[in-house]
């Protein structure tokens, strides 16, 4: 088993580049399955959720040849199963989004039980609903759900919440089903514009990405297509979370700053310096940093997976900040491995945190529960005195690529331990 050995509380500088986005690249690389032509994608992160999602495609029949650093050719003329295989589809809550693709085309899909998930429950009753409305035939078994369908018709679907993997999947449904699909109270992120820019470039006829209401008109066939992976606003946003915690000079390139805006303006409100440029920012040292309190919320509000990476900022700020997670039941349980470092952080609910700050954190024995607290225990770890020891570090490669080998180059003491 892996771990992160880090000595914290050393002066921290340069320059970090985004990889391309994993919530973006899994739904690329998925919808590759949606034709027999060749789909190249470039900038994918090699990261651990993309390495099992190229495995399960892999496993029902797509080539894939990977290229140089990053790029991958694909194509799904040969596929031969549409059931996925359960033991690596558990370790990926985004394996759903093949399903789709697979009950267009050929029919039939199976896909397992989703297991636990650490951040909460994630249920999968709008995925179900909406097969259903697109005409598909759910069985629910022990093992898992076996759909099919003898067409795909278009309908109006409308999500009772905004779900990002749900929107996505029924796009995926609705591209090559016959006749036109009303999809209402979509979700908006950009990864759901950079998906549908996708299609429409295969051929597909999607109109209103990135809004509420969207309008697909199925057709009967995509062509291959080329598509670079969009640059990863949530681990643009973690490193410039860290640079304002460690209060060092950190340039963070081959962001896209719009994708962030409400980051931008918390970081703003909180004294944090930094400067934005086209496709970067620039964290500079401040002045001490006040506390804010902030909200999760569907895109374009603020990211719950940048709230664990905040609250560890909240920590070094003077006040309270009230923090409230709206997304995951499940996502704030990290805040007592904090307060073992020396937080002050106050569970009200499993919703609702308040940090007060500020707090002088000291390295520990930490273990990652998922990804996003993963990187918050990293950044923690890197501001706080003495060593910490980070296990289950799976869980940090899931997300963020050669991490340890990246924050060194920014003089960060992290190195990765094999025990
Ligand atoms: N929900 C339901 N029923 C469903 C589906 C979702 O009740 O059938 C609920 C969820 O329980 C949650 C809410 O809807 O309370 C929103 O969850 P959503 O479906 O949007 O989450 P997701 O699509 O499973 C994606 C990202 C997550 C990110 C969330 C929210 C991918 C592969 N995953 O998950 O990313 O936190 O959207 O933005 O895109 C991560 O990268 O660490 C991560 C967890």
């Amino acid at each position: 088993m892996e771990k992160f050995v880090i000595r914290g509380d050393k002066p921290l500088q340069g320059e970090i580049r985004v990889n391309g986005a994993k919530n973006s690249a899994l739904k690329i690389l998925a919808a590759a399955l949606l034709t027999d032509d060749d789909c190249r994608i470039s900038n994918v992160p090699q990261i651990e959720d993309i390495f099992r999602l190229l495995e399960l495609l892999e496993d029902i029949g797509v080539k894939v040849k990977n290229g140089s650093r990053g790029e991958y050719l694909l194509n799904a003329r040969g596929i031969k199963k549409s059931s996925l295989s359960p033991s690596i589809a558990q370790k990926l809550k985004g394996s759903i989004l093949m399903t789709a693709p697979l009950l267009a085309r050929y029919g039939r899909a199976d896909f397992p039980q989703p297991g636990g998930c650490v951040i909460g429950q994630r249920p999968r009753d709008i995925f179900i609903d909406g097969f259903k409305a697109f005409g598909a035939s759910v069985r629910e078994t022990a093992k898992g759900y076996s759909l099919s369908a003898k067409k795909i018709t278009g309908t109006k679907f409308v999500f009772p919440l905004v779900s990002v993997t749900a929107t996505e999947t029924m796009i995926l449904l609705a591209v090559l089903a016959k006749g036109k699909t009303n999809l209402v109270n979509a979700a908006c992120e950009p990864e759901i514009i950079a998906l549908a820019d996708f299609l429409n470039k295969m051929g597909a006829k999607i109109k209103g990405a990135g809004t509420p209401f969207m309008e697909i008109e199925g057709i009967s066939h995509l062509a291959g297509g080329e598509c670079e992976i969009m640059p990863d606003r949530i681990e643009g946003g973690s490193f410039a979370v860290l640079g304002a915690a460690a209060n060092s000079p950190i340039k963070i390139t081959g962001i896209n700053p719009g994708h962030l805006e409400v980051l931008w303006f918390l970081l703003a409100k909180a004294g944090a310096n930094f400067e934005l440029g086209k496709d970067f920012v620039k964290i500079k040292p401040s002045q001490g940093l006040k506390a804010v309190g902030l909200k999760t919320h569907e895109y374009p509000g603020f990211p719950t997976d940048l709230q664990a990476p905040f609250v560890v900022l909240m920590t070094q700020a003077s006040g309270l900040s009230l923090i409230h997670e709206t997304i995951f039941e499940g996502r704030l349980f990290y805040a007592d491995v904090l307060n073992q470092m020396g937080a002050k952080i106050i569970m009200c609910d499993p919703h609702r945190v308040v940090v007060q700050g500020p707090a002088k954190l000291s390295g520990r024995h930490l273990i990652s529960p998922d990804i996003r607290a993963g990187i918050a225990m990293v950044i923690a770890a890197l501001i706080a005195k003495g060593e910490s020891v980070i296990e289950n570090i799976y869980q940090i490669d899931r997300g963020y690529e050669r991490i340890e080998e990246r924050l060194q180059k920014l003089g960060a003491d992290i190195k990765r331990i094999n025990s």
